[in-house]
């Protein structure tokens, strides 16, 4: 019965253009990665920075794991004892990004769905952007709260919503640098519906952290009360961390199931976090770097005619129709360039996109190699 239903499902899955079956990558040396036995330049990482693949990273890492034996937590921070190293490690964090609090998660899916179903409870409005995560999704479905959406970075349709919603008890949520869309958000402008309005912002800059903002440390701090940041991603780890004002880390650390009732990331990824956190500090020639290949990518695919979004390094060029956006993306591979789809539900049906996470260790010439593979390919 369940059997049946699971075949179905996938038959389904693939009949429509959406079925998931991403090749295995057999080794990664910077930007390229070997598939089926051949070296391929990827476009498909969201190592910004760099530093998931550099050496200097690696090498703390290393150190750090190597010195504390099996490593493992060994279970939750409230089973198996708060780890001193974690909590120094958070207070570094949330001193960078200049917020009260830090807490860590072993992932950013985990931690979105801790703090929206934690925090806001059946009473509040959630007023979202329609195209947040879908962790952000499942945490405000989880949290009884009113949820209404608004048009993705629409400010005049977020204001429309939040005029109804109760006062005190609204939230707005949203992402700094939008995953797939590669938009940015207008914080100023937010900025000036908080004052006016006054709701509590939560804001995910997943995407944004170690690349955007002042070395790194973002752009939504005026708005964002709470905001979420991955190590998955710029710094090159993985796990998540929440920045957090005063008293929040203390309720979350109480309620929040998603954090009590797992094992927490191991001390050693704590120290390796710091180290990360370093070498993000001093990534200004690799945060020059991105943005300059990020610029480049974006001006040339658009001077070959493509319809190209994105406003920073992640750029997403449309494709419309499912198995074309499949059929496109094999024939780069075939003609070594790894770029995947992004296919509904990640983004809405019809919509489907290349996506190209740009990182500091693309060059120019590998601008030149996507476009001409692409107008051979489209
Ligand atoms: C905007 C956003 N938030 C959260 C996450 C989840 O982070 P993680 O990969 O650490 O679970 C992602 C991940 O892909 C993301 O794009």
């Amino acid at each position: 019965m369940f059997d049946k239903r699971f075949r179905d499902r996938v038959t389904q899955q693939k009949q429509e253009g959406l079925h998931r079956n991403p090749p295995v990558i057999e080794k990664r040396e910077g930007r390229f990665v070997t598939i089926n036995g051949r070296r391929v330049l990827s476009f498909a990482s969201n190592d910004y920075l760099g530093l998931g693949a550099s050496t200097a990273l690696a090498a703390r890492v290393g150190k750090h794991f190597n010195a504390s034996g099996a490593a493992s937590a060994s279970s939750s921070r409230l089973v198996a004892g708060n780890y001193d190293t974690i909590c120094q490690a958070e207070k570094i964090f949330a001193d960078y990004f200049g917020y009260d609090d830090a807490l860590f998660f072993s992932s950013g899916y985990q931690a979105n769905l801790a703090l929206l179903s934690t925090l806001f409870e059946n009473g509040d409005a959630l007023i979202f952007d329609k195209h947040v995560h879908a962790s952000s999704v499942k945490g405000m479905a989880l949290s009884n709260a009113t949820l209404k959406g608004y048009r993705h970075n629409c400010l005049a349709h977020l204001e429309k919503r939040l005029k109804p919603a109760p006062l005190g008890k609204r939230a707005v949520v949203t992402e700094s640098l939008f995953s797939m869309d590669g938009d940015i958000l207008p914080v100023e402008a937010l900025g000036r519906l908080k004052e006016k309005y006054g709701f509590y912002g939560v804001v995910d800059e997943a995407h944004g952290f170690g690349v955007l903002g002042d070395k790194g440390r973002g752009i939504a701090k005026g708005v964002a009360d709470v905001a979420l940041g991955t190590f998955g991603k710029a710094l090159g780890l993985f796990g998540a961390f929440v920045l957090l004002p005063h008293g929040v880390k203390e309720y979350l650390m109480n309620f929040a199931s998603p954090f009590i009732y797992t094992t927490a990331l191991p001390p050693a990824h704590a120290l390796a976090a710091v180290d990360a956190l370093e070498l993000v500090e001093q990534g200004e020639d690799a945060r020059k770097t991105l943005n300059h290949v990020s610029i480049a990518m974006h001006d040339t695919l658009t001077r070959q005619g493509f319809q190209v979004f994105g406003d920073a390094h992640i750029l997403s060029i449309l494709m419309g129709d499912e198995e074309r956006a499949v059929r496109v993306s094999q024939a780069l591979l075939s003609r070594g360039i790894f770029t995947l789809p992004a296919r509904y539900p990640t983004v809405p049906l019809g919509k489907a996109i290349l996506r190209l996470g740009m990182t500091a260790l693309h060059r120019e010439s590998d601008i030149h190699t996507l476009v001409n593979a692409l107008k051979e390919v489209v």
